[in-house]
């Protein structure tokens, strides 16, 4: 029996409920999900909450109807863990730029007690990522984001290893799926911008608040990642350039073909635009597609391109992280004061 470490879901959203999906069609005993929050309150199970019926809970009468489980309502997020204790807090809350919360506080306070975290929101590691730093050190606790970029796709692990032993010089993203989605929709001129939002917000693949994607949040927020993943010095989410396609949807005649929202990201430097790429530029997706570029003196530009969005997807990555977190603990590595934070929210050399 491999060594089992409890899980501490906050948030069940889609990306929660594609992992639940994905624990339902294959169990994982390396994990037991000790508790699970969503915004009516928390569900607690002492042997374990099980992700099917967890997830058809959720998806029918809610949490309170859940068999064999403890239902709290309106349990404060940060009051949670001293109901039952967890290994790996889960956060998969929305993301929030005006100041991180109800997020940020809630991992600080785990990271600092030695519980690891994998998370998929990014606005309380762009806007606490300090902070979150001096905490994952304080409690030798391991922190991963590789959701945060690219959905499914993972970017963050690939320049996490390349940054290990490669300089690079510049990467170019073009990895907000939402904006992505709606600029090749609306150059395919078949829907009108509101049907073309609805479709995105179906699929999964706009924030609940969408200003965050059409506003540029996400995707500076995605480049400041990128930008602490590869490089030594972090960089402060506001001295991000941000710039959104808000104009496209109010007129959509002003749209060029081949525009897409592109992020670049060079040392000490984020900074977002909306070219019009040419036809076989690798950095022209189309719908739920992703793409980077990756700048390199040595090895010259590499590639990367897929498809990554939606719960399912996203929740991939959330579980390659988990897995990622087991391995390291299974092989003893334990963060140390100088790369406390895994992958690289923090460069070795930091
Ligand atoms: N979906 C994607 O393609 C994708 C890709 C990459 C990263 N992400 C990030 O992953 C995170 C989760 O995404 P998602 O699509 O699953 O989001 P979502 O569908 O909006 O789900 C958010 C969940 O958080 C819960 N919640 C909100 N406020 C809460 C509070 N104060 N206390 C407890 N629970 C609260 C909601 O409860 P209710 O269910 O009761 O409303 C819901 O279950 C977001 O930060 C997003 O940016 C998403």
């Amino acid at each position: 029996m491999p060594q089992q470490h409890s899980i501490g879901l906050l948030g069940l959203g889609g990306v929660a409920q594609g992992l639940l999906e994905l624990w339902s069609q294959s169990a994982d005993p390396r994990f037991r999900i000790a508790w699970a929050t969503d915004s009516e309150g928390a569900a607690f199970a002492t042997h374990g909450l099980d992700p099917a019926s967890l997830l058809a809970a959720k998806r029918g009468a809610g949490l309170r109807t859940l068999r064999g489980a403890r239902f709290e309502p309106g349990v404060p997020l940060a009051e949670v863990r001293s109901r039952a204790p967890c290994d790996i807090l889960v956060n998969l809350l929305p993301c929030n730029y005006e100041n991180g919360q109800p997020a940020l506080p809630v991992l600080r306070a785990a990271l600092e007690e030695g519980v690891h975290v994998v998370t998929a929101e990014k606005a309380s590691l762009v806007l606490g990522f300090e902070a979150l730093r001096r905490s994952s050190q304080a409690g030798k606790a391991h922190l991963r984001y590789s959701a945060c970029v690219g959905g499914s796709v993972p970017f963050i692990p690939i320049l996490e290893w390349m940054s290990q032993a490669n300089e690079i010089r510049r990467v170019t993203g073009v990895v907000n799926a939402s904006t992505t989605y709606v600029l090749s929709e609306l150059e395919a001129r078949r829907h009108t911008p509101q049907e073309i939002l609805e479709r995105a917000s179906k699929l999964g693949i706009l924030e609940r608040d969408p200003a965050l994607d059409l506003e540029g949040y996400d995707l500076a927020a995605k480049g400041v990642l990128i930008h602490n993943t590869i490089y030594g010095d972090p960089l402060p989410f506001k001295r991000a350039d941000r710039r959104g396609i808000r104009e496209f949807l109010d007129e959509p005649d002003k749209l060029r073909t081949g525009t897409r929202l592109v992020a670049t990201v060079e040392p000490g430097k984020v900074q977002l635009d909306a070219p019009v790429l040419p036809m076989h530029s690798p950095l022209r997706v189309y719908g739920l597609e992703n793409a980077i570029l990756i700048d390199t003196p040595h090895a010259g530009e590499l590639h990367v391109r897929g498809v990554g969005a939606g719960g399912r997807g996203t929740a991939t990555n959330v579980y390659g992280d988990l897995l990622r977190v087991a391995q390291l603990l299974k092989g003893g590595e334990r963060t140390d004061g100088r790369a406390p934070v895994r992958p690289a929210a923090l460069h070795p050399n930091v």
